[in-house]
């Protein structure tokens, strides 16, 4: 059933984001596409982390979060932020900082900044829901993500 499950997700296209946020001026961020808008009124989003992630006790912990959105050309970040070693990610990377403190990285096509609101355990995961305190978008290509690789839809916003 597993392998059955991960088939079709495989077959469901998405963006890529970096999820960032800031622990006692320590920063930590991951490549993540679980990632969905819950509501547009208020502006509510949820990304699911997997528990072994080291990001996942960060996030609970900061009580905050931002959504970086990537452009196509972010591969490389994507590939990096992915990683589980011990460089640093954002010693590579250009950001300045969003309202909650977390890290919005250069050249995304647009970030949420996000104050945790909920957290549910569901199988090896935690949706993390969040309440949106600022966002910003800009035009450009997204990063797809689809089959297990990274990909161009062919598509810009306009
Ligand atoms: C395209 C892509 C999407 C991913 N999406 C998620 C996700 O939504 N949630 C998650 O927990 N891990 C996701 N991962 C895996 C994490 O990025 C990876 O486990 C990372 O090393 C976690 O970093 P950390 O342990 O330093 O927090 C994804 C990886 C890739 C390449």
């Amino acid at each position: 059933m597993t392998d059955s499950f991960r088939s079709v997700m495989r077959r469901f296209p998405t963006g890529v984001t970096v999820v960032t946020t800031v622990v006692d001026g320590k920063l930590k961020g991951f490549t993540a596409n679980a990632f969905s808008s819950v509501s547009a009124d208020p502006p509510t989003i949820l990304i699911c982390v997997n528990r072994s992630a080291r990001s996942h006790p960060l996030i609970s912990q900061a009580g905050r979060f931002c959504v970086n959105i990537l452009r196509l050309d972010q591969q490389p970040i994507a590939e990096r932020f992915a990683k589980k070693d011990e460089t640093d990610p954002f010693a590579t990377v250009s950001y300045t900082f969003a309202k909650t403190g977390a890290p919005v990285l250069d050249g995304v096509l647009g970030f949420l900044d996000c104050e945790l609101a909920e957290e549910h355990s569901a199988g090896t995961h935690t949706i993390f829901i969040g309440s949106v305190l600022a966002c910003e978008s800009h035009d450009g290509a997204p990063l797809g993500y689809f089959d297990a690789h990274y990909r161009d839809f062919g598509c810009l916003t306009v």
